[in-house]
């Protein structure tokens, strides 16, 4: 497992952490490839069946990053964000995976540090934490079908 590379989706939000990805790619800071960015208008346009669809389709981890509290241009839509991560958690909860596999973080779009460190200390859960049981059970498949 030590050379294990996690794929990781963050759903980040226009305003706030997709301009401070930008930001801390111009500053040259640099982050986890293993993170990939899905721009999204606000985070309150992320549904929990979106975060399941990406761990369906193969990410260890997700994350959804959006502008700080009181700060989200369509009024509420991190916060809403906020409860269908909670949502999520409970469901993978319910399915004996790790809650932390996913996570709601807020930044600004100046924030291009926090994003870089956020990316690295989510990775770094994550790598942690293994691959997602997802994955488990189809090699399992797999080598019962070679097998
Ligand atoms: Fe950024 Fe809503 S506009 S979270």
């Amino acid at each position: 497992m030590e050379n294990f590379e996690p794929e990781i989706v963050a759903f980040c939000c226009h305003y706030c952490a997709y301009t401070a990805a930008d930001m801390a790619g111009s500053k040259r800071i640099s982050y986890p490839a293993n993170v990939k960015i899905i721009r999204v208008p606000c985070t309150g346009k992320v549904d929990a069946i979106h975060i399941m669809k990406a761990f369906e389709k193969g990410a260890d981890g997700v994350y959804v990053a959006g502008c700080l509290e009181g700060d989200c241009h369509f009024k509420n839509g991190n916060t809403r964000a906020s409860h269908r991560v909670e949502h999520v958690q409970k469901i993978l909860e319910d399915l004996g995976w790790e809650k932390g596999r996913v996570a709601m973080i807020n930044m600004s779009a100046g924030m291009g540090e926090r994003f870089a460190g956020t990316a690295l200390e989510f990775t770094e859960k994550i790598k942690a934490l293994g691959p997602s049981p997802i994955k488990i059970t189809n090699t399992d498949k797999h080598h019962k079908t070679i097998g």
